[in-house]
């Protein structure tokens, strides 16, 4: 079905401060929730939002939200979210990144005790939007075993690479480092559907294509076996490593409701201003755009993508038509309706 976003947003918005969180921190993480949806990435849109609400009804995420600067230096700083929704202190950690950046041409940020921040493209597009590239990891509780390992070491950590053009959209590519993101495997089981082989395996190692295998203590598949799963071990070392931070086995599942997550976030803002002039960078990337796009097709492609281009022609889209959702999200969202009391109606624009 498709849904009318401006009222999931109010509901989602509501929601969160009726829990306590400031109006700018409740629109921050609507904003990431809509914009996933947009996107067409439903995995991390407003299907989270009832975790995030259990999450912070048992104090796991803490509201209101508070988000302090550890240490800086000249073109570094470590922030310390206090466990605040992660959309919030991503959103934090990529502006520190960005005002490092402009003074001293490049900034490093990390942050450490924070949440699932949702999509890495949000916080890589900030800095695109300033004219600077943005690198954008995560950790994430592990998901993934070694190459022939039979036992979860490791999160299929997102990583997202944005860059500014000089007309149309800015290219990003933000991916999982699992053939597919969990929030894909949790989407096809509430639609009630079989994945497709090579996205996880269930608990013996097996391939599998039934989602609640995966789930239920099997593992995610690395993108590229070994290559995935060694840029998986560098985004930890980036993130819970480098931030002195829960890392690999030590996070618990976001859907294990017994603790709280100590996530972080690595963020790398480069000033291109400062490195070479606008004008050549973006005559640059518009020759390797046309590049990819007039390459010779295969038989049968109507259309060559550069990366975030299919993301990006998906928003415009459902910014006219609504988001899609799935009958079950929006039942569980009605129940959080009743269950905190903020009205959520008339959703429906079409069946
Ligand atoms: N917060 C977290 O803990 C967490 C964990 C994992 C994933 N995620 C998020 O999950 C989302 C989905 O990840 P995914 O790996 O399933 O993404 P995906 O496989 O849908 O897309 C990955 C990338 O490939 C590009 N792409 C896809 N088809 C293409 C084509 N034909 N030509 C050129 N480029 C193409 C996309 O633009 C995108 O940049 C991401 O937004 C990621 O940040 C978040």
């Amino acid at each position: 079905m498709i849904v009318d976003a401006a009222k999931i947003s109010r509901f989602s918005r509501e929601s969160f401060t009726k829990l306590g969180m400031s109006e700018e921190d409740a629109d921050t993480v609507t904003t990431t929730m809509l914009e996933a949806d947009y996107r067409g990435i439903h995995s991390h849109g407003f299907l989270r939002l009832p975790i995030y609400v259990k999450r912070i009804k048992k104090n796991f995420i803490q509201v209101p939200s508070k988000v302090t600067v550890e240490m800086e230096t000249e073109a570094m700083a470590l922030l310390d979210g206090h466990y605040s929704a992660g959309q919030v202190v991503g959103k934090k950690t990529m502006e520190k990144a960005m005002e490092l950046a402009r003074n001293h041409g490049i900034g490093m940020a990390t942050a450490k005790h924070s949440n699932h921040f949702g999509i890495a493209a949000h916080y890589a597009l900030m800095a695109a939007e300033q004219n600077m590239l943005g690198i954008v990891m995560s950790n994430v509780e592990p998901l993934m075993p070694a190459i022939g390992g039979a036992e979860k070491v490791i999160g299929n950590n997102p990583i997202a690479f944005a860059s500014p053009t000089a007309e149309g959209d800015p290219i990003v590519l933000d991916m999982a480092l699992s053939n597919a993101p969990l929030g894909k495997i949790l989407f096809a089981q509430a639609q009630g559907k079989e994945i497709p082989k090579g996205w996880g395996v269930d608990k013996n190692g097996e391939a599998t294509t039934d989602p609640a295998q995966v789930l239920d203590g099997g593992f995610l598949s690395p993108v590229a076996g070994p290559k995935g799963f060694g840029l998986a071990i560098f985004a930890e070392i980036l993130t819970g490593i480098l931030t002195g931070s829960q890392f690999s086995k030590s996070i618990p599942s976001m859907y294990d409701m017994k603790e709280k997550q100590s996530i972080s976030h690595f963020m790398l803002a480069i000033d291109l201003s400062q490195f070479v002039s606008g004008e050549e960078y973006g005559n640059r990337i518009k020759t390797l755009t046309s590049f990819v796009k007039e390459s010779k097709k295969a038989p049968g492609v109507d259309d060559l993508y550069m990366p975030g281009e299919i993301e990006f022609e998906r928003e415009r889209k459902n910014k006219e038509s609504g988001i899609a959702m799935e009958e079950n999200v929006l039942q569980e969202l009605y129940q959080l309706s009743d269950e905190l009391g903020v009205s959520l109606k008339e959703v429906v624009l079409q069946d």
